[in-house]
């Protein structure tokens, strides 16, 4: 990213308090005007935080919807970006398969039946097969000299690899050092003969324990945990709304894990882009949701200035929330770009965006920016590499920019077009005495 020093400075400083845990529950509200990086900076905090630490992104019209109410949307949206973290030990069968028969019915159909041999340097065991088991065995395709591992609650095989002593068999001098050799040739070929992995054969006790952590969201196990949900529901999206009676359930498992020790609460990050959409009763809610003992970091962000809060008639207030809500923010605030740093911006985004511009032409695009907006400019560019690709160019030239620029325009150009041609258009309201287009100063 590009300057705003000061405004990166803080985020760092907060996705520090958020890494150690330290600031749920707490608000920070990015303000500044329209394209000067706030959802940016948003964006590449979520992108620093670790896959276990829960993001959820949302723009605050979101809300509403038809399908659930405004708290309950706003609801699953603090309970997905709360994680729990989640021990778990579970049984394990690890070993090196010595051999698989499966007994086929005569007729072919029917039920099959089978045995595993399973071995470890100290041991070795025989299982007997059910129907599934010799499924997934099929499925993973395992062969003697196979190394697996059967987790005993679900069943799910997994291929760790072929063990290293097969490879030995056919192997004069049995050193660690060819160990070395096929894996790095594993690695670094896509030999179809080669495809597995060497492991050593495991050593010890068939059985071991594994302790296995993972991270789920509040909402997902609000989710899996409602009747006429259903785990299906995660997968579609479409969770419609979740009980009460259901969340306080969960709530109180929850902390019943945590006593045991079985679990962690990870609070996670919960972004608002376009905060100021939300309404009076939305605003409410987060001032007590923000009270809750499981509540995320919530980071909003706003580009408008002293604006009305929605649902109050016309009550106004800085980015139109509600004073005591803007109370308990943190507030970082973006400024807008130098001339330079714009141009650092387009350059970047061209880059991005695999246009090629040159000096020249990159310079007229800064010019726009500075006189339009940065977004505007922005745009420019992937319009202006089409015209260049017309002209059977590879580089966007100034010309390019100085015929789209004249095809879209920018927002100041396109209030001048109306005010000239107002009378042309269906259902201008417009009149000399009543300031239609200027609702703010009624
Ligand atoms: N410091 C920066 N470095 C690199 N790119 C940036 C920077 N700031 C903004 N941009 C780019 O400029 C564009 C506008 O930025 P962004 O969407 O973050 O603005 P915003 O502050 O959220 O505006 P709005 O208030 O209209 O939502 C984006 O394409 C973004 O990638
Ligand atoms: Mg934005």
């Amino acid at each position: 990213m590009i300057g705003q020093l000061r405004a990166r400075r803080a985020a760092g400083v907060i996705l520090r308090m958020i890494q150690k845990g330290k600031i749920a529950g707490r608000a920070v509200l990015m303000a500044g005007a329209p394209g000067t990086g706030k959802t940016a900076i948003a964006m590449a905090m979520a992108q620093e935080l670790g896959d276990d630490v829960p993001f959820t992104s949302i723009a605050a019209s979101e809300v509403f919807s038809l399908e659930m109410s405004k708290t309950e949307a706003l609801t699953q949206v603090f309970r997905k970006s709360i994680g729990i973290r989640i021990k778990e030990e579970t049984e394990l069968i690890e070993g090196e398969v010595v051999e698989v028969i499966i007994d086929r019915s005569v007729s072919g159909v029917g039920s099959k039946t089978g045995k595993l041999t399973l071995k470890t340097t100290d041991m070795e065991t025989v299982y007997d097969l059910g129907v599934k088991m010799i499924d997934s065995l099929n499925k993973e395709k395992v062969v003697a000299g196979d190394v697996i591992q059967i987790d005993k609650s679900t069943g799910r095989i997994t291929k760790l690899g072929r063990s290293f002593l097969r490879a030995r068999d056919f192997d004069a001098t049995g050193s660690d050092v060819i160990f070395i050799i096929y894996n790095y040739i594993f690695f670094y070929t896509n030999f179809d003969f080669l495809r597995d992995k060497f492991v050593q054969c495991p050593e010890g006790e068939l059985q071991t324990r594994k302790e296995l952590v993972h991270t789920v969201s509040l909402h997902e196990i609000d989710v899996i945990n409602s009747r006429q949900q259903g785990f299906l529901a995660l997968f579609s999206g479409d969770t419609g709304e979740i009980k009460p009676e259901v969340r306080e359930q969960i709530n109180q498992k929850v902390s019943e894990w945590r006593e045991e020790g079985k679990a962690t609460i990870v609070p996670g990050v919960l972004f608002i882009d376009e905060i100021h959409m939300l309404d009076m009763e939305c605003y409410s809610f987060l001032n007590r949701a923000l009270e809750d003992v499981m509540a995320p970091v919530v980071i909003m962000a706003s580009n408008r200035g002293m604006s009305t809060i929605r649902g109050t008639g016309n009550i106004k207030s800085p980015h139109g929330m509600p004073i005591d809500l803007l109370d308990r923010l943190s507030i970082i605030s973006t400024t807008p770009y130098s001339t330079s740093e714009m141009k650092e911006i387009l350059k970047i985004r061209a880059v991005e965006e695999e246009v090629n511009i040159d000096g020249d032409a990159l310079d007229i695009l800064t010019k726009v920016a500075s006189e339009t907006s940065l977004r505007y400019a922005i745009n420019l560019i992937s319009t202006s590499y089409l015209i260049s690709q017309r002209r059977k160019s590879s580089v966007v030239e100034v010309g390019d920019i100085k015929k789209v620029y004249s095809l879209f325009l920018d927002e100041k150009r396109s209030v001048q077009y109306l005010k000239e041609f107002q009378d042309q258009y269906l259902y201008n309201t417009q009149t000399p005495d009543q300031p239609g287009m200027e609702v703010e100063s009624t």
